[in-house]
């Protein structure tokens, strides 16, 4: 089975591909533009995918306040883009969405039909995005809401932590957000296998558990052997343009849905890579 990857150079598509070795086509956002429909539905007909790993995305948070229509464009209109193109060629659409399409008010795990309300800009377009795959291919497309992706090389929070410690003996981490991080590692095999085991529509899969960003922050360091002090902050003394919600922890109310090792194990199997 041939899959394509888009967003190829991302923490979702490099995984993607290290798991699908010869089997998958990835195209970086230098080799395809997902914003454009035309580009798009050629890289589709050229390549004649059976499943679309749509992995590209604005995923820069605070940045898509300010740029509205660039954040639009990647998360919204390129899903649609996106769908026409493997519904064009009967190929399956996997996509990402995000726990920030939630507001956080909930205090125990958000479920699949649980109420929308994003409190960013972009929540906004990734609950647009769910919903343009979803009306554009309908029959083909799987939506997985995931959270807190890290890898060994992205830009995420794990690697913030370990850059910090290299200098500072304490830090000051928020404890009042509360999520699923999830290593990328782990999520690309089942968001791939996905469509053989459970019918179209949304899931939530991302690290078992829940974890604050004090707590996630502390399994960093003790993974990497550091003995960095974390003391616990609140969100007011780090302001950012995009506000996100407090508690955001996923979980699936479908029995089929799979599940993924708890969040500590992911943090565990990432470190591995970072010091080896
Ligand atoms: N990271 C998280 O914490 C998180 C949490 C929940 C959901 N998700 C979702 O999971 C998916 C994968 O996230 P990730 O962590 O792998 O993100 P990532 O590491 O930021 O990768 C996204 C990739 O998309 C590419 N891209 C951006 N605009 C593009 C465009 N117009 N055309 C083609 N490629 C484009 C980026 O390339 P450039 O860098 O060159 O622009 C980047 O390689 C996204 O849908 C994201 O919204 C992520």
């Amino acid at each position: 089975m041939t899959v394509l990857v888009t967003g190829a150079g991302g923490q979702v598509g490099r995984a993607a591909l290290r798991e699908l070795g010869d089997r998958g086509i990835g195209l970086r956002h230098a080799e395809l533009d997902v914003t454009d429909a035309a580009a798009v539905m050629a890289a589709v007909d050229e390549h004649h995918p059976e499943l679309i790993l749509h992995a590209a995305a604005w995923t820069d948070v605070d940045g898509a306040e300010t740029d509205r229509e660039g954040a639009t464009r990647a998360n919204v209109d390129a899903n649609r883009h996106v769908a026409a193109a493997a519904k064009a060629v009967g190929a399956r659409l996997v996509t990402l969405s995000t726990d920030f399409v939630f507001d956080g008010a909930k205090r125990e795990p958000y479920l699949e039909s649980d109420a929308v309300g994003p409190l960013s800009f972009y929540g906004e377009t990734k609950l647009l995005g769910e919903r343009a795959a979803l009306e554009t291919h309908p029959e083909g497309t799987w939506v997985v809401r995931t959270a807190w992706v890290y890898d060994e090389e992205g830009t995420n929070f794990p690697r913030l932590i370990l850059r910090l410690a290299e200098t500072r003996d304490t830090l000051r981490v928020v404890e009042d957000q509360s999520g699923s991080p999830t290593y990328a590692g782990h999520l690309a095999p089942l968001l791939l296998a996905l469509p053989d085991q459970v019918p179209p529509g949304i899931r939530h899969i991302a690290g078992s558990g829940a974890a604050t960003r004090r707590e996630w922050a502390e399994a960093v360091l003790a993974a990497a052997g550091r003995s960095t002090v974390v003391e616990g902050a609140t969100s007011d003394e780090f302001p950012t343009p995009a506000q996100r919600p407090a508690y955001s922890v996923l979980a699936s109310e479908h029995a089929d849905t799979p599940v993924l090792p708890p969040w500590r194990v992911g943090v565990e199997a990432c470190m591995a890579g970072f010091v080896a």
